[in-house]
């Protein structure tokens, strides 16, 4: 939380028949991550890509891969993203009961990736607290999981906060990534709530020129940030 904002653009925007071609152009443009939405068709109604795709990307960036499973099965499927070279995966607390999450989490942490857990919109952030200490990122959906291009829920940034705040009563300090909906007018929402990683599917990889958006988005939530410090410290 607090970290410098990161852009991770949503490849289920891109165009598939030029895959590579689009995430070199996200990596020249700055983008921190590539973020891979993963959807089995039963978690959520949507199927979108899987193993073979992510080992490709693998070879075509050296951007860390950003693996969220919206799958029915996560503890099955972990093992064959993290050979495939995922570097952080997500998978969603919904998916799976207190036990079921710790195991996620450690399998994530044997294979040497980075662990994340999700929450759908309904879903409260105390669903996290059986592994928020051992994360290394919450990632908060704004949208309901299963498709790009959706309007960002309103009053999702409470929730970001509400995630910083439990994540600091704990003394741990995972990066807070939001997925659904952001773009230059809800970034700074998040961004000053504490988010870090911003997922952007059709407001970067569906915008006639991605990396003036990856800027424009990035310098809007900047100016959030910063002016929500300067806001905090004025009333040091
Ligand atoms: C939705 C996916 C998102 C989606 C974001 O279930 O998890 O990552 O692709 O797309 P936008 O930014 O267009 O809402
Ligand atoms: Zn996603």
């Amino acid at each position: 939380m607090f970290e410098p904002v990161k852009i991770a653009p949503s490849i289920l925007s891109a165009d598939f028949m030029n895959l590579g071609r689009d995430v070199a152009l996200l990596e020249e443009a700055g983008a921190g991550f590539v973020h891979v939405d993963v959807m089995d068709g039963h978690f959520v109604p949507n199927l979108t890509m899987g193993v073979p795709v992510l080992k490709q990307l693998r070879r075509a960036t050296s951007l860390p891969l950003d693996v969220h499973l919206m799958v029915e099965n996560p503890l099955e499927q972990l093992p064959w993203f993290l050979d495939a070279g995922a570097d952080i995966v997500t998978v969603h607390a919904e998916a799976l009961d207190a036990e079921g999450l710790a195991r996620a989490v450690s399998s994530i942490h044997e294979a040497g990736a980075k662990a994340a857990v999700s929450l759908k919109p309904a879903t409260p952030p105390s669903a996290l607290a059986p592994v928020l200490a051992d994360l290394d990122m919450v990632l908060v959906m704004s949208v309901e999981p299963g498709f790009s291009g959706q309007s960002y829920i309103e009053g999702s940034e409470g929730k970001v906060a509400r995630v910083v705040q439990m994540a600091r009563e704990l003394g741990a300090a995972p990066l807070v990534e939001v997925d659904g909906g952001i773009g230059t007018r809800t970034a700074p929402l998040v961004a000053a709530a504490g988010a870090d990683v911003l997922v952007c599917g059709n407001a970067v990889c569906a915008a006639p020129d991605p990396a003036r958006a990856i800027a424009d988005i990035l310098a809007a939530a900047e100016a959030a940030r910063r002016g929500a410090l300067e806001e905090l410290v004025g009333k040091a």
